[in-house]
């Protein structure tokens, strides 16, 4: 149904005098949302919602409210009540986005952190990791995952930077959503987290996010809006923090005004855990469906609230229609997650783990193309830094897993190239002892970076990183290696959720940003760098020369205010040169973008076009190629972001071979939220399609331009 909001912005837009920009093009188009995709997959909607209001009849006000709260019972996943006499078994909730809850008490399969999932840039890959988290959730008894994390990074330094997909809207939409459509293609919901400006550890309970109506549009709710609409998500954790004053689980412009209003949601919206409610009475108006994970504020005072009329009965209805429709629509009362512990551990998801990890590894330096490194030609490998040997899978706060078993990044070096070379480890070299060591070495590879201690969830963790360095001593570790080993024969390994500021990144000979690569990550990254698998990884964030080149990141006050600038964006508003540009990553092969063709290049306001690009190899080496779409609006009466992401697409291309891959681009996503009008906004002006390999206008080599109709 059209909501009556956009049909509204039809009529100003046709009404206001001076919608045209003043220079010649036509009025700005107003733009409806790009069409949903159906919530409920039972086979008969209809008859869910009957058999939902046949149920709601029969219960009393105080067994509507209790379906409100989990149970606050314990067991291997966070219940919300069960009604059998009625048909419904309740919802089994669980963490989360890189694997299963250690609390489910199974040796799930540790998968590469969101962030690094991220840098595959390839949705049907994270369709893959939903649909096995999900297969594994419900082997633990589970049917509704609490993940995504899908919060824009607006700031490297956010402890929970690595649970995300990167800093880029329509990039982390895109494979949120693809993560959802494989969670739900399980039977299991997936549960959109956390809405939304949630992007700092240390003040999360408290602080609240100002944002004006066009920073929230464009910048913190498009990704949501993604996953809702297109996604077709079953659930939407509300955040701890507040945005404009109001806490999310209370904040009734955006859960009942854009989530359930503008964007048409009908799954159910659950609180953060514990903390997530502060107000029985705003919160139930407000919108929020289910505190979690037991009654404090949905109670008995709800119970008491409705009865001295502060809320609606029809809401207590609404929010029980909500989770019963989960229930049913997810089809949990004709085939409920039977846990089944024998099933563990999943051995082919354990090779999906290793495969993502080997796609997501970004290779950002290589002098001398010293990756791959040629087994042949090593006899003797030293390995530097005590992470080498850790089994580092990252936080060990809401997100983390217990894997039956963790490849460390040692032990796949190790079994790359055992049966020739001598690997030693030398955690920690004393200088000068060691110096001989390193100089003699066919190759040194040093491993540092981050670990649990240094980023992760506030409380359950340490909560956000003081800044963008390298800890405990590990930059004068690097100097110290880089001065013995000679020229061509050190790559550095940096671990962790995002960008370092090291000398390393200057000086290493070859340079790859491993993140945290899940249990297979060894092998991963071993296969990488032996040249097994091509280093194929985009950075899904902006890797700024400094801290102070980013926007201020405060973790202290209680209030902060948020523009629409930040990362790749920040930067190139700036002019500021970042280390390594939005998108980048190198290849092992010379890959080149020959060619680029637009399927229309005056498309409806709400079409869809596609971008046709040839990618030739003119190495001797497979590669992988990330095509990205950037959108310029040259002469925009607005203030946009130079040139935006748009649209991407991964392609596979053989040694002497052109590929061509096909990326859609929504004219949706060309718009622009106007103040003045109140809505989006398709600018029926000359727009420019910049193809290319990274955010840098220099990896930017054709141009298509486009004007919407
Ligand atoms: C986290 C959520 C998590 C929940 C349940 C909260 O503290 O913020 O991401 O899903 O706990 O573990």
């Amino acid at each position: 149904m059209r909501p009556p909001h956009h049909a509204l912005l039809v009529a100003l837009a046709a009404a206001v005098p001076g919608c045209a920009d003043g220079d010649g093009a036509p009025p700005p188009a107003p733009v409806d949302l790009p069409a949903a995709t159906p919530h409920c997959r039972a086979a008969d909607p209809a008859d869910v919602e009957a058999r939902v209001d046949a149920a709601i009849a029969t219960l009393s006000l105080e067994d509507k409210v209790s379906t409100m709260a989990g149970t606050g019972e314990g067991g291997f996943t966070y219940p919300v009540r069960a009604f059998p006499d009625l048909g419904l078994p309740g919802l089994h909730m669980s963490d989360g986005p890189r694997g299963v809850s250690p609390l489910a008490d199974v040796p799930s399969t540790a998968f590469p952190v969101g962030i690094l999932r991220g840098a595959t840039w390839d949705p049907d890959l994270e369709r893959e990791v939903g649909a096995a988290i999900a297969r594994e959730l419900r082997a633990a008894g589970g049917d509704v995952l609490l993940a995504p994390t899908m919060n824009v990074l607006r700031h490297p330094r956010w402890g929970r930077a690595q649970e995300t997909y990167g800093e880029d809207p329509l990039h982390v939409g895109v494979l949120a959503t693809a993560f959802v459509e494989g969670v739900q293609s399980e039977g299991v919901l997936a549960s959109a987290k956390h809405f939304t400006a949630n992007s700092i550890e240390n003040t999360r309970f408290e602080v609240d996010v100002t944002l004006d109506e066009r920073a929230l549009r464009e910048v913190y709710l498009p990704h949501f809006r993604r996953v809702v609409r297109q996604g077709a998500v079953g659930s939407v954790m509300s955040a701890y923090n507040a945005v404009n004053g109001a806490q999310i689980s209370a904040n009734a412009p955006l859960l009942n005004g854009v989530l359930k209003g503008e964007w048409g949601f009908r799954g159910l919206v659950e609180s953060d855990w514990v903390f997530g409610v502060r107000d029985t009475v705003a919160a139930a108006n407000g919108g929020l469906d289910v505190e979690m994970p037991q009654p404090i504020f949905f109670g008995d005072d709800l119970v008491d609230a409705v009865r001295a009329g502060d809320v609606p009965e029809a809401r207590i209805d609404d929010a029980v229609r909500r989770v019963f429709r989960a229930q049913l629509c997810f089809g949990l009362d004709a085939d409920p997650p039977v846990r089944d512990v024998g099933r563990f551990p999943f051995d082919d998801h354990a090779d999906l783990a290793r495969e993502v990890a080997a796609r997501g590894v970004v290779l950002l330096r290589n002098e001398g193309d010293l990756v791959p490194l040629d087994r042949a030609a090593y006899d003797d490998v030293v390995v530097v830094g005590a992470p080498a040997s850790a089994p580092n899978l990252g936080d060990t706060g809401s997100s983390a897993v217990e894997p039956p078993y963790v490849v460390s990044v040692l032990e796949g070096l190790q079994g790359a190239v055992l049966d020739r070379a001598v690997v030693t480890h030398l955690p920690r070299p004393a200088f000068p002892d060691d110096g001989a060591r390193l100089a003699a070495a066919d190759a040194v590879v040093l491993v540092v970076g981050l670990q649990a201690d240094d980023e992760g969830e506030s409380v359950l963790g340490p909560g956000d990183r003081p800044d963008l360095a390298l800890p405990r001593g590990e930059e004068a570790l690097y100097a110290q290696v880089r001065a013995r080993v000679p020229a061509g024969r050190l790559v550095v390994l940096l671990v962790g959720s995002g960008p370092l500021t090291t000398a390393a990144t200057t000086g290493a000979d070859a340079l790859l940003w491993i993140g945290y690569p899940g249990m297979e990550g060894g092998r991963a990254v071993a296969e990488v760098l032996f040249g097994d698998a091509p280093p194929t990884g985009r950075l899904p964030f902006v890797w700024p020369v400094a801290g102070a080149d980013l926007p201020p990141f405060d973790d202290v006050s209680l209030a902060v205010t948020y523009d629409r600038w930040h990362g790749h964006r920040y930067l190139d508003r700036a002019r500021t040169a970042p280390r390594f540009p939005f998108g980048f990553g190198l290849a092992t092969t010379e890959l080149r973008l020959t060619a680029a063709t637009l399927s229309d290049a005056s498309p409806p306001v709400d079409g869809e076009v596609t971008v046709a690009a040839e990618v030739e190899n003119l190495g001797d080496r497979d590669g992988v190629e990330v095509v990205q779409v950037y959108a310029e609006v040259p002469g925009s009466p607005h203030d946009r972001p130079r040139r935006a992401l748009v649209g991407f697409g991964r392609v596979a291309v053989a040694p002497g071979q052109v590929s061509t891959v096909t990326i859609p681009v929504r004219v949706f996503d060309l718009a622009v939220w106007d103040t003045a009008l109140g809505g989006w906004v398709v600018e029926r002006r000359r727009h420019v399609l910049h193809v290319g390999t990274s955010a840098a206008p220099a990896d930017q080599p054709l141009a298509l331009p486009l004007t919407p109709r």
